[in-house]
């Protein structure tokens, strides 16, 4: 079973850069409708100009919509209502992270990785899904992440996001067996995007090594042929794969412990082998940090 890819009306969130703009791009050569959603609207516009000069008998929908807000993602569900548009695809990619101990956190920002990460994607599909069904055809594509499947220090509330989204896409899969619908997950590591420089995670994580980032462009592609098999869970680049897989046989404890230099880094501003100072036995916190309510 194939999901209605070809000549289907595709609705992206977070068309405006990185993953999700290379979904857009490749999908375009394919589909007869794209819908694409973000923040910025002239990114968007720009990838719509994009898009109309190599097939200029695409369908293109602008719908700008914060995501974080529900009643603009209702907003654009009445949109598309109103505009006719029967969406065959859903690609929920929008998302982003944050780079901070939990406690320096602000409580604005959690809020905003809960509500795009989490609720936006369970509202979308919520309300577009119950028509598939009905077809019996249809497609959801859910853009999670790697950190899904470990632990990762700096991290936490995004890394919570993408356990909800890992959970929540393997039971609806299920529940989906059948009905002509088909999810499948994809779970990126490192790619190069923005995502890096809105997390904060460029210059305070430093960068992950090159064997192990993929372009945009790869991470489209292997999560649409992914998608057309029907895989459900998708780990783009041969590198990250096999970590990944690897990764997934190893006891819980040995995930804790290799997680454990990064915390301590993280909160300490030193490694494990560094020695605590000599008089306090204390090592020293990291200055500064988002503060909020
Ligand atoms: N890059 C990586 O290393 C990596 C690894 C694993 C998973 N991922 C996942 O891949 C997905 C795409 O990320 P990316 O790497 O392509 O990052 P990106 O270049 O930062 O793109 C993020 C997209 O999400 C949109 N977005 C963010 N907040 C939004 C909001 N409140 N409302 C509407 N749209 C919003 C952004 O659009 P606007 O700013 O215009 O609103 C942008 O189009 C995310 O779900 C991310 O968690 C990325």
């Amino acid at each position: 079973m194939r999901p209605p890819i070809d000549a289907g009306t595709i609705l992206i969130t977070g068309a405006s850069s990185g993953i999700g703009r290379e979904l857009a791009r490749q999908l375009a050569r394919r589909a007869r409708t794209l819908v694409l959603v973000a923040r910025r609207e002239e990114r968007l516009e720009a990838v719509r100009d994009e898009l109309l000069q190599h097939n200029p008998t695409l369908g293109v929908m602008v719908e700008r919509c914060d995501l974080a807000h529900v009643e603009e993602v209702d907003s654009l569900l009445d949109s598309l209502h109103r505009h006719l548009v029967r969406v065959d695809v859903l690609v929920n990619n929008a998302g982003l992270g944050d780079y901070s101990l939990y406690e320096q956190e602000s409580w604005s920002r959690i809020h905003q990785m809960l509500q795009v990460n989490v609720t936006a994607p369970l509202l979308l599909i919520h309300r577009l899904m119950r028509r598939m069904v009905e077809h019996g055809r249809g497609g959801i594509l859910n853009i999670s992440s790697g950190v899904a499947r470990t632990f990762v220090p700096g991290m936490s509330v995004y890394a919570a996001t993408k356990y909800f989204l890992d959970g929540f896409t393997e039971s609806l899969r299920l529940e989906l067996h059948g009905t002509g619908v088909v999810v499948t997950q994809v779970a990126p590591g490192p790619v190069d995007t923005e995502f890096r420089d809105v997390a904060g995670s460029r210059e305070r994580a430093g960068r992950p090594p090159k064997w192990m980032r993929i372009s945009a462009a790869q991470c489209a592609r292997e999560a649409i042929e992914g998608f057309e098999r029907g895989a459900p869970l998708v780990y783009p680049g041969l590198a990250y794969r096999w970590m990944m897989r690897l990764s997934s046989l190893m006891p819980r404890g040995v995930l804790r412990a290799s997680g454990l230099p990064a915390a301590k880094q993280l909160r300490y501003g030193t490694s494990l082998l560094e020695p605590a100072h000599p008089d306090t036995g204390r090592r020293v916190l990291l200055a500064g940090g988002p503060e909020g309510t």
